[in-house]
This record gives C-alpha cells, structure tokens and sequence, in this order.
C-alpha cells in the first residue's frame, strides 16, 4: 500500500487550526452552514442513531457544533480536538452541557438523558494521549469533515477501536475524495444548444490514486490555507479493516432541488456529485 500518513506535518495541522479557530468559529456560529445542516448532520444521524444515554466520542469536534447536536440527544459526549483555540471556542458555546464524565469515558451523572459535553485537547496521532480515554468505554465515536484534515490516521483508526464497546460503531463523514481529490477543477459552461442556451456545471479530476498532502481553503478568506491528506478510497478503507472494522453503512449526499445556488460554481450546482460521503465502521467483537 503506498504511504498514507505524514506525522511530520502533524506540528504544522495544528499550528493552522490554531491560526484558523476564530474565523472557523465566527463563520460558523451557533446554526453551522448548509453544508453541514443539509448534508452532514442528517446522514451523520441515519448511520449513527444515538440514544439517550450512549457514551459518545466526537473526534476533531471543532466548535462542538455536533458535540451540542449529540448531547440535545441526551449523549454524554467527550469531544477532542488538537487545537486548543478550537476547544476554547467549543467550551464557550457548550455552557448547558457542563462536563460529566469521568477519566475512563463512563459516566458519572445519575440522569439518564441529561446530555453532557466533556471537552479535550488531544491530538489523535498521538495516540498515548487517546489512551488517556480508557478502554471499551464508548458506545460509538464520531468524526465530521475531519479525516482528510488528519496527517496520520492508521494508529487513530486502531486506537479508536479499542476505545469503542465491542460492536461499537465509529461513524465519520468526510470531503468525498473521488470529487474533492487535489486541485479538483469545477467549471462552469454554456452551450448554444438546439435553439436554447443550456448551462451546465461539472469537475475535473487528474489525480485520484496517489495518496498526498495538498493546501486548499476548508472556507473561502480563512487566514491560513489548511493542509488537506488525500487518501483514495482503496488505501483509506484498508486502514480500518486493519484496524479492525468492517464497513456497514454509506452515504454520499449532494444537495438536492430545495437548495438554490448562491453562486454558479457552487455545490448547489452539481446535483449530481456528492461533496461528502459518511461511512459507519463497526467494531469485529
Ligand atoms: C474541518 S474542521 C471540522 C470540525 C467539526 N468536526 C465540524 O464538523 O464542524 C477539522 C477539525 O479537525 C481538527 N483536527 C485536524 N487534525 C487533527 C488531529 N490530528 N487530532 C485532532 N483534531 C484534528 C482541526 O483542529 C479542526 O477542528
């Protein structure tokens, strides 16, 4: 398998992440964007099916805007990321769900749904510090629109498992690669076609199965240009059945006629590719 993961870029992730925190929150906000209401949140949901109670792990929460969605649920979640201006911002925003788990992940709360949020600063390549969550712990983790943002995944994908219940899921969405591979090219075109003007919108795509870093933009305008892992489906999927899952739900969501395009290159244009993909992996006992 070619190499997939560059843990000496892991320093320079989240050195960007820290310079990217404030504008990532302040664009996001309290409600998130369609993208993450309209295609995320719901597919996220359908593989998930969180119950009050469930002890959740959300890896690379960012400002917790799902961590707060899991714990309405009545989840008690412990939410992780590796920038600390992240999980500062995420801690503001999460006053209702104080804290209420304990080290090893279980809870500690006597109300049943009441949710909680438990929020740390951990970098999932190091894995020691995922050690520090216990072991067999937690009913399910998450991870939104984050893998690709990860510079070494094999070891997370391992450790994450042992960090689940066996059969536990681990359920995570991410920049669809087949379509958001590197220096993917949207256009945009028109043709004079049989006595109308039609328009039409696609991509281009001229490097798919070669694993590799690339700086893109994750929003238009954030101060740094974030470092994005390519990883093809082939290579990412090999690592977690190494680990010790197996695939048991997909989506790939594309947003549908509700949704009217703000501008003529925008995801609301292309109908007909998906953005994102959502997988659940399960825990072999
Ligand atoms: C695109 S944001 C997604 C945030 C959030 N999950 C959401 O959907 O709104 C990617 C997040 O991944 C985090 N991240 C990147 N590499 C990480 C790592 N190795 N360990 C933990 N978090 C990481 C970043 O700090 C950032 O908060």
């Amino acid at each position: 398998m070619p190499m997939s993961d560059w843990p000496e870029l892991a320093g320079e992730v989240q050195k960007r992440w820290n310079r990217n925190a404030t504008f990532w929150d302040d664009y996001m906000g309290e409600q998130s964007n369609d993208f993450h209401n309209l295609l995320v949140r719901p597919a996220m949901d359908r593989l998930l099916d969180v119950k009050a109670g469930h002890n959740v792990l959300d890896i690379a929460c960012g400002n917790g805007n799902f961590s707060r969605f899991l714990a309405g649920l009545g989840a008690r979640v412990t939410a992780i990321d590796a920038s600390s201006g992240m999980i500062d911002r995420a801690r503001a925003r999460s006053e209702e769900y104080p804290a209420g788990c304990s080290e090893n992940g279980t809870a500690n709360r006597n109300e049943e749904s009441a949710g909680s949020i438990d929020y740390r600063v951990i970098d999932v390549t190091d894995t020691n510090a995922l050690a520090t969550l216990g072991t067999n712990g937690f009913d399910a983790a998450v991870s939104n629109m984050a893998v690709m943002d990860m510079a070494e995944v094999g070891p997370m994908f391992a450790a994450v498992r042992g960090l689940l219940k066996p059969g536990g899921v681990f359920v995570f969405s991410l920049a669809h690669p087949c379509f958001q591979a590197p220096y993917a090219v949207r256009y945009a075109e028109q043709v004079d076609q049989d006595g109308s003007m039609v328009q039409k919108a696609g991509m281009k795509i001229d490097r798919y199965l070669t694993p590799q870093p690339f700086e893109g933009l994750a929003i238009v305008g954030q101060p740094v240009p974030s470092l994005i892992f390519h990883r093809p489906l082939s290579v990412l999927l090999t690592l977690c059945f190494k680990a010790g899952f197996v695939l048991d739900g997909l989506e790939e969501r594309a947003f549908d006629d509700s949704v009217e395009a703000d501008r003529e290159l925008s995801w609301a244009n292309l109908k007909e590719i998906p953005p994102m993909m959502a997988m659940r992996l399960r825990r072999l006992a």
